[in-house]
């Protein structure tokens, strides 16, 4: 298993200084941003894509890559879920932010949930949801299937300029995972977005409970424009292009990106340090941000032998790597030798240590290039008065260093 390329994990922002501005973002007055109609061109967007059939969605030039996507949030929904029922949760509730068709549907009803609540800024990706739900509830009926089932809701609204709670069903309704796939992005247009997006996320979430997504990783992208002759960059999967170079706000530091056949929208570099000192008005304590490919890795090298073996077969269940060199009547995805470099290489390499492989699993670089633009990330509700303790801990360290 290897993917087209393993990139430097080095990042064009030094974490240290990201971390002071974050402080200094904690106790400035924040200037809010004017309220931009982003959001609808945004809700436009994702409504007008078209539902493909499953033929079409293999001949895709994206086909693994998407499903590396899908195989990494598996990974991240499973390991969260374990941890949660390890707690002793039954019955579990979750919200999904930024559901879009449905994408997760399958993961949740695996992960044996109790019911989920599934909102999303673009109606039509909402009816298509419901409808997925109800056709996967039918499916289950038809075939008498042990498939364990869930309540589910629907609700079309803006995370960051809506109150979730005021919109649920039950007026005490309270998750034990809120999970954000492949959206939290769009809320770093503003402060007041990204504050109203953790409001939501954590008020309805139980202590202990998990906030857990991927999205961009702002310090990948800003290196690679720092890289690039101009202010546009990518390959022929996807595409970045800035407005400028040097000088990106806290919030609102807006590109446009562009992913083959499913994204061209505007989207904001999300600024993890702020992020973090945000969610702290929330209770939302930090766990872990991890780029895709490190936790790909991790997923498939450095664990126990039972998750190792989870994620290796799940990797080929899924089809999230390509096979290299392909099956005799298959072409590659990519008609770009480069794009196969690596895995040529590594394929030789292994064979010239004497293992037996004929054949390795891998993404064409373009798409590996597109996969490490994101992370995943996790923040875990503070259970009830942890956080008084901690801030007298760091009163009394304060006050420690004063005298
Ligand atoms: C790339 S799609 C991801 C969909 C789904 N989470 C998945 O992983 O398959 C991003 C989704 O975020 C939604 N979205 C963008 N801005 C949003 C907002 N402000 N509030 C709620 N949803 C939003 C879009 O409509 C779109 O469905």
């Amino acid at each position: 298993m290897t993917p087209g390329a393993q990139p430097n994990c080095a990042s064009g922002v030094q974490n240290q200084d990201m971390e002071k501005v974050a402080r200094s973002v904690a106790h400035c007055e924040i200037k809010f941003l004017k309220m931009s109609e982003i959001g609808v061109r945004v809700a436009e967007h994702y409504n007008s894509l078209q539902e493909k059939g499953l033929e079409e969605r293999t001949k895709s030039r994206i086909f693994y890559l998407r499903n590396f996507n899908n195989w990494i949030k598996s990974m991240l929904i499973g390991d969260i879920l374990q941890k949660v029922k390890a707690d002793g949760a039954r019955d579990i509730s979750v919200l999904d932010i930024g559901c879009g068709k449905g994408g997760d549907l399958l993961k949740w009803k695996k992960g044996d949930i109790s019911h989920l609540v599934c909102t999303d800024i673009a109606g039509t990706s909402i009816e298509q949801c419901q409808q997925r739900f109800d056709s996967m509830n039918q499916r289950r009926n038809f075939h008498r299937h042990n498939f364990p089932s869930f309540s589910a809701e629907f609700i079309t609204a803006d995370s960051t300029k809506t109150r979730l709670k005021s919109l649920y069903k039950k007026e005490n309704t309270f998750f034990n995972i809120v999970s954000c796939q492949f959206a939290f992005h769009y809320c770093f247009e503003s402060y007041s977005q990204v504050d109203q997006m953790l409001q939501n996320a954590s008020e309805c979430l139980k202590p202990g409970g998990y906030f857990i997504g991927s999205t961009t990783d702002s310090c990948e992208i800003v290196k690679r424009l720092k890289a690039s002759d101009d202010l546009s960059y990518g390959n022929d999967v996807y595409r970045i292009t800035f407005n400028e170079k040097d000088k990106f706000s806290l919030f609102g530091a807006q590109y446009n990106f562009h992913l083959t056949e499913v994204v061209d929208c505007p989207e904001f570099l999300v600024y993890f340090p702020a992020l973090i000192e945000i969610a702290k008005k929330y209770d939302l304590e930090f766990v872990f941000k991890t780029r895709f490919d490190d936790y790909f890795n991790e997923c498939t090298k450095n664990a126990d032998s039972r998750k190792l073996n989870d994620a290796r077969q799940l990797l080929g269940r899924m089809q999230a790597l390509e096979t290299f060199p392909p099956f005799e009547e298959k072409d590659l995805a990519s008609a770009l030798p480069e794009d196969y470099k690596n895995a040529k290489d590594e394929l030789e390499k292994l064979q010239s240590e004497g293992e037996s492989c004929r054949k390795i699993g891998t993404l064409s670089l373009a798409e590996w290039e597109a996969a490490t633009l994101y992370v995943v990330f996790a923040f875990r509700k503070l259970p009830k008065g942890v956080k008084r303790k901690r801030d007298d801990i760091e009163d009394s360290e304060e006050q420690a260093r004063k005298q």
